[in-house]
């Protein structure tokens, strides 16, 4: 069995993650899409709505499971017994932080857990899930980088409910 792990904080996921999910799920008999449960940060959406979201987007993919860790990746990765883990890389600006990561977790490894690197689809090159967060909170139409069941949650947390009366009504 060939399985991989998809480590993110998809807060909120976007469309550029489901993407990425879509095409390495072709490519493995299972991906985990695996939230990580980051103390430190003050997250948009808890670990169990981003869990929600994530399972939601991808029902229709069999082969795609979707879970949370906290801790290292490699511990995670070690505790499922999957060795490839799985990122999307949308330019030179991701490639620096990317590269540093995926080899500090081979090297943590031991050689046991290497990083498959993704490039992102040209149409979602430009998107990130703080950009998502930014234009919703002013109201900016996020429909075109999120799944349409998610446009609404993320206006949501922003208090805003003017911009999906406003689709409604034209
Ligand atoms: O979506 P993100 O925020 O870019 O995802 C980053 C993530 C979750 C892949 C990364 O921060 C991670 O794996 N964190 C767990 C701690 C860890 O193992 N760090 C690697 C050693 S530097």
């Amino acid at each position: 069995m060939k399985n991989a792990v998809y480590p993110g904080s998809f807060d909120p996921m976007t469309l550029g993650h489901l993407d990425v999910i879509e095409r390495a799920a072709k490519m493995f008999d299972t991906l985990t899409v695996s939230v990580l449960n980051n103390k430190a940060k003050s997250p948009l959406f808890s670990v169990e709505e981003r869990v929600n979201i994530l399972q939601e987007a991808t029902a229709h993919l069999d082969n795609v499971k979707v879970d949370s860790f906290s801790g290292l990746l490699i511990d995670y990765c070690k505790k499922l017994g999957v060795h490839v883990v799985i990122r999307g890389l949308r330019a030179i600006t991701d490639f620096e932080y990317e590269l540093q990561v995926a080899q500090t977790n081979r090297k943590l490894s031991n050689g046991d857990v290497d990083t498959l690197f993704l490039t992102t689809s040209l149409e979602y090159a430009y998107l990130s899930s703080s950009s998502v967060k930014e234009i919703a909170c002013f109201g900016g139409d996020i429909r075109q980088c999120v799944p349409a069941f998610l446009v609404q949650k993320v206006y949501d947390k922003f208090g805003i409910t003017a911009f999906k009366q406003e689709q409604q009504n034209t």
